[in-house]
C-alpha cells in the first residue's frame, strides 16, 4: 500500500483556478530521467502531457475528454547538414477511449508528497501498432476537435488519423448534427499498399516511403485506486485513495512523399 502514499487526491476546491499542473520525475526503461508535465483543464475537459526527450525531440499528448480523441503531436529537431529544416512537427490523432486515463478532474486534484522523487510505473502496456491511412486537413479539422487546429498549426501537411477512426467519429457526429460530410472532407486517404518501407529505402531520398514513429509515454495515470474503510455509521465504503500508473508506446506507420522527411528510419 506504499503507493497511496505518493500521490494524494486532494478534495480542496478547485474552483478558482481550472487549470491544474503537475511536474513528474520519470524514468524511462533504458534508465533516462526526465520531467513530465501534465495539466489539467476543467473547463475544458482535456489533460495535456509534454515531455522533453534527450535526443532533442518534444513530445506533448493531448486527450480531448470531451470528443473521446486524443493528439499525439511530436517535434523532431531536424539535420541540418542533410538539407533538412530546423525542425519537423507531425501530429498523430487517434480515438481516446475512457477508462485509459484518470478523469480531468481527478487529475487536477492530484498532488504527489515528495515532488523530488523519479517514478517508474507500476504497469506495462505495451506497444501498440497504429496504421494512419489518412492525412488531415488541421484547418478544417476543428469539427473532430477545436484542439487540433492550434496544436497542430506547425504540422499543416504532415497530420494524420486512421480512416477507421473518422468514420466512427462521423458517424457518431451524425447522430448529433449530421454534418458527416465537413469530416469527410477535412481528410485525404493515403498510399499504403505497395509502398516501400523508409527503413529499407537506400540513398534515394526523394522516393516515396512507409515511415514508422514510435512515442511512448513512459508514466501515466492510467486509473484510480480505491480502498476499503468504514463510514461513521461503521458501514463498509470504498473509496478513491490514489492512482494506478501505466506505460504505453505507439508505433506510428504513415506515408510519406519523400524519404528525407524519416530520416530515423534507418
Ligand atoms: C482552459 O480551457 C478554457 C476553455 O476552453 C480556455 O479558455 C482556457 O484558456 C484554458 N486554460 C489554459 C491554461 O489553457
Ligand atoms: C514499428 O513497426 C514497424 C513495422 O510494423 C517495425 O518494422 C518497427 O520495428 C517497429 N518499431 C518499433 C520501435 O517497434
Amino acid at each position: 500500500m506504499y503507493s497511496l502514499c505518493i500521490f494524494l487526491l486532494v478534495s480542496f476546491s478547485v474552483n478558482t483556478f481550472s487549470t491544474a499542473q503537475l511536474v513528474v520525475n520519470v524514468k524511462t526503461q533504458g534508465g533516462e530521467v526526465f520531467k513530465e508535465t501534465i495539466t489539467a483543464n476543467i473547463s475544458d475537459d482535456s489533460v495535456v502531457l509534454e515531455f522533453p526527450q534527450s535526443d532533442g525531440t518534444y513530445v506533448t499528448q493531448l486527450i480531448d475528454f470531451k470528443q473521446e480523441l486524443q493528439i499525439f503531436k511530436v517535434i523532431v529537431l531536424g539535420e541540418e547538414e542533410l538539407g533538412q529544416s530546423q525542425f519537423q512537427v507531425m501530429c498523430f490523432i487517434m480515438r481516446f477511449f475512457k477508462n485509459n486515463f484518470i478523469s480531468s478532474d481527478a487529475m487536477s486534484k492530484l498532488r504527489q508528497k515528495n515532488p523530488g522523487t523519479v517514478r517508474s510505473p507500476e504497469e506495462d502496456r505495451g506497444t501498440e501498432e497504429v496504421e494512419m491511412d489518412v492525412s488531415v486537413d488541421v484547418a478544417g479539422a476543428g469539427i473532430l476537435s477545436p484542439h487540433i487546429p492550434h496544436m497542430c498549426a506547425l504540422a499543416s501537411t504532415s497530420t494524420y488519423a486512421s480512416d477507421r477512426d473518422i468514420k466512427l467519429w462521423a458517424t457518431q457526429r451524425r447522430e448529433l448534427d449530421g454534418d458527416w460530410s465537413l469530416v469527410s472532407d477535412a481528410t485525404h486517404h493515403l498510399p499504403t499498399r505497395g509502398v516501400a518501407r523508409c527503413a529499407d529505402g537506400g540513398r534515394d531520398l526523394s522516393s516515396p516511403c512507409a515511415c514508422h514513429y514510435q512515442v511512448c509515454i513512459a508514466w501515466y495515470p492510467c486509473g484510480l485506486k480505491y480502498c476499503k474503510g468504514r463510514d461513521n455509521s461503521g458501514k463498509a465504503v470504498s473509496y478513491r485513495c490514489g492512482i494506478r500508473t501505466c506505460r504505453k508506446c505507439r508505433n506510428f506507420s504513415y506515408f510519406v512523399p519523400q524519404r528525407q522527411l524519416c530520416l530515423w528510419d534507418d
